[in-house]
């Protein structure tokens, strides 16, 4: 991959204030591209911005927005336009899970998972699509998640949702990768990151050392939408697992992750 395959082009980036998206940001500005930072965390936002223009030079935006809001990617598409950029790479990455205990307690917080990890999603992989159709190019890499192939045992809607991802990245990938326009779809495994903690979800210590880095799993994810790849799955370890759960009967897997978390989890 070029060191500066993407001088000069525009990128938004999605959930860029932590964890894989603040690692991808890092990677797209690396490799000389411009960025738009979306998040609600502005100070989180602003310390990047500073970071990344230091070090690269490169121009940098932010956007402080709710993405679990509905109709938000119009908002974001506007301020783009506010500010005369021409998006080339979208990035959508912004997510966190619900547990089951949570999405029973409250079911009315599901819409707004919902909202982050498929309405905007979709919305903002459409909205950004006929300018990239227009100049010939452009590049879309959407964060799913390894649940999307194997059943997870403590939650009812994040694996759902994840599966709808790959599905439609699927879609968008055999539609418009031979005009031009990358589309990949990223599915990293446990990623030691804020994720965990901001899903209220417990991680006992054996398990979170081995959990891959985000930095790697961002690599992985720029180098697989660079070759116009459909599916990465950053580390070995996933692909095993990925390979465990085709051979694997799902009801067992989630029957086994059901007895490991009551383990550790009694509730
Ligand atoms: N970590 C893992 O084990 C793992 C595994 C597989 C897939 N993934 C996926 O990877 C992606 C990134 O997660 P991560 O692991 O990097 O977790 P993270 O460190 O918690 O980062 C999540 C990012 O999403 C943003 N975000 C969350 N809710 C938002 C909202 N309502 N509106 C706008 N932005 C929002 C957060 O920013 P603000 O808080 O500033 O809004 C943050 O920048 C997610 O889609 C996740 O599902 C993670």
């Amino acid at each position: 991959m070029k060191e500066n395959l993407f001088e000069d082009k525009w990128a938004l980036v999605t959930g860029a204030s932590s964890g894989i998206g603040k690692e991808i940001a890092f990677e797209l500005a690396r490799k000389r591209a411009n960025l738009v930072l979306v998040s609600r965390n502005e100070s989180m936002l602003k310390i990047l911005q500073n970071q990344l223009k230091e070090k690269y030079q490169v121009k940098v935006l932010f956007f402080s927005i709710d993405l679990s809001r509905s109709n938000v990617a119009c908002e974001i598409e506007k301020y783009c336009e506010d500010h005369g950029i021409c998006i080339t790479i979208v990035v959508n990455n912004a997510g966190y899970a619900l547990k089951t205990a949570n999405e029973i307690k409250k079911p009315e917080q599901v819409s707004g998972m919902l909202e982050v990890l498929v309405c905007n999603l979709t919305e903002l992989s459409l909205r950004f699509l006929p300018g990239m159709m227009q100049k010939g190019e452009g590049y879309i890499l959407n964060v799913s998640s390894i649940v999307a192939y194997i059943p997870v045992a403590s939650t009812l809607t994040y694996h759902a949702a994840k599966a709808y991802v790959l599905a439609f990245t699927k879609a968008l990938h055999w539609e418009y990768a031979k005009k031009g326009i990358h589309i990949t779809c990223s599915l990293p495994g446990a990623t030691k990151t804020g994720f965990a903690k901001a899903s209220d979800l417990y991680v006992p210590e054996q398990l979170w050392n081995t959990y891959g880095s985000a930095e790697s799993v961002a690599k992985a994810s720029i180098k697989a939408m660079a070759k116009n790849q459909c599916i990465v799955i950053p580390g070995w370890n996933n692909r095993f697992l990925y390979w465990l759960s085709r051979i694997l009967p799902h009801y067992w897997i989630y029957t086994c992750q059901k007895k490991y978390w009551s383990h550790y989890r009694p509730s």
